[in-house]
């Protein structure tokens, strides 16, 4: 493609990406297709020879976009908010189009250094301290995984770098609830723990942990001669919102030496508002924390930022030095490659510099504000509606509950709760995540997506009566575990 032709094709692109996002609502918001039915319409071995391009935007629109399910819909509430507002949209292209790679500060000194700038402004937008250092990651799931290596590297003195599994001292240990996200067993796996030594900390009746539980277990399991080496406490849990208590869970953690990695993923985006802070009160207190800009707060995808309150050590853990990416710069600049997993980085910073330029810091906090409403509105609602009930609190834009008719109980329950999602997701008109709760099904309403406004709310309110009213049907699509 010469730049000439991608200069036509690219207009046309960026037109149907236009006309998507203008008319979005017209699409049924969850993919109204089968297992296999997409894969099947396409070809089952690559093209020999070149197509016309125009062939490959027609199918686009035919084959893939039905099996698209519309995150960017006012109508989503699944999951959660994946805001991809149109000026990161074009960030991203930014960066693609550049087609630059940051091996180290020499390979794209602006790579670097926009990110060291956009870091820093989130840093100080979600009203951490100064001695934060962030670094952007692919994911949540990335971050948490290179927060228990730097924990592990701490609690075995730099012992299993050298000796890896072969070290052969008693097992460290990680403590987390058991509401926390599954990636945090997946790196207690993946960092060498091994999931036998993710110690699961009981919670109480809003799904927090229970710090006086934590140190009880830590006590308990020094007693027997292991090495507890991290806590992962998390601000805002996948299923509830729950809200660990992060100032407690810190002392506990400074008592008794242990790494404190705080997983705000999805609840981070909400301390761009000073009154909800409290929630991670404590915050200072830990040695890491992760928040997905790619979530509520409307960085497309993937954008996750990663802090440390000592660089040095993350840098101790994960650097690798081959002379060929040696430079006469190294003493005076940072090469992110230590930073995180990846050598390679993408210009990531470009769509958050974007979203943040063209937004700005006002708007971001008022769309944040506008879903919180939007959420206490709809949980009034629903507590003043007889059959219906929360079945947690709603401390930020998610809500949890059920549609409990006179009588129905247990399994009979279950089902009428799957079949009237399930009812709701295949007409199209909204999107839903049911999730388990203590063992039963309900359903979870995740409100932010960037043009949800308050009638799209109330037009969810009224499906979901009038599909709680058809009464128990079969269970369909949309079982999909939340997140
Ligand atoms: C609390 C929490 N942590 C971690 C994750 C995983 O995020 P990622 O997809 O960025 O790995 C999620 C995802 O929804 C989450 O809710």
């Amino acid at each position: 493609m010469t730049p000439e032709e991608f200069r036509r094709r690219g207009h046309q692109v960026i037109d149907w990406i236009a006309d998507y996002r203008e008319h979005i609502a017209r699409h049924p918001v969850m993919a109204q297709v089968s297992p296999g039915e997409i894969r099947a319409r396409l070809p089952a071995a690559p093209p020999e020879q070149p197509e016309d391009m125009a062939a490959v935007l027609a199918d686009l629109d035919r084959i893939l976009l039905p099996g698209i399910s519309h995150w960017q819909s006012p109508r989503f509430f699944g999951y959660f908010p994946a805001n991809a507002p149109l000026a990161g949209v074009l960030g991203d292209l930014v960066s693609t189009g550049l087609g630059v790679i940051g091996l180290s500060w020499q390979s794209g000194p602006a790579i670097t250094e926009l990110e060291e700038v956009v870091t820093d402004w989130m840093r100080q937008m979600v009203g951490l301290s100064p001695a934060w250092s962030g670094v952007i990651q692919d994911t949540a799931s990335t971050s948490t995984l290179v927060a228990l290596l730097c924990a592990r590297e701490r609690a075995s003195g730099y012992a299993m770098a050298r000796g890896g599994m072969q070290e052969g001292a008693p097992p460290l240990l990680v403590y987390a609830s058991a509401e926390s996200h599954s990636s945090v067993g997946k790196a207690a796996l993946l960092a060498g723990f091994g999931r036998d030594h993710l110690r699961l900390v009981p919670t109480d009746a809003r799904q927090a942990m229970r710090p006086e539980a934590l140190a009880a277990m830590i006590e308990a399991d020094r007693a027997d001669g292991l090495r507890p080496a991290a806590v992962v406490a998390t601000t805002g849990t996948t299923a509830t919102t729950a809200i660990d208590p992060v100032g407690a869970i810190a002392a506990v953690a400074a008592r008794h030496g242990l790494w404190l990695h705080v997983d705000a993923a999805m609840a981070g985006s909400a301390m761009i508002l000073p009154e909800c802070r409290p929630l991670w009160e404590g915050i200072e207190g830990a040695d890491s924390l992760v928040l997905n800009p790619h979530k509520w707060l409307g960085v497309p995808f993937d954008s996750s930022l990663y802090y440390v309150r000592d660089p040095e050590h993350l840098v101790r853990v994960m650097s690798t030095n081959p002379s060929y990416l040696q430079s006469a710069t190294d003493g005076q600049v940072k090469s992110l490659r230590d930073w995180g997993i990846p050598l390679g980085r993408r210009f990531r910073a470009l769509k958050i510099w974007f979203v943040l330029r063209e937004q700005g810091v006002a708007a971001l906090r008022a769309r944040l504000r506008r879903d919180l409403e939007n959420a206490r509105w709809l949980a009034s609602e629903v507590q003043a509606t007889p059959q219906w009930r929360l079945l947690a609190p709603v401390p930020l834009q998610t809500l949890c509950l059920r549609h409990e008719p006179p009588g129905l109980a247990g399994a009979a329950l279950d089902a009428h709760t799957l079949g009237w999602a399930g009812r709701i997701n295949r007409s199209g008109a909204a999107y839903l995540t049911p999730a388990q709760l203590d063992g039963r099904w309900m359903v979870r309403v995740s409100i932010g997506a960037e043009p949800t406004e308050r009638a799209d709310v109330a037009a969810l309110w009224r499906a979901m009566r009038a599909a709680a009213e058809e009464g128990p049907g079969e269970a369909g699509l949309g079982e999909a575990p939340a997140g």
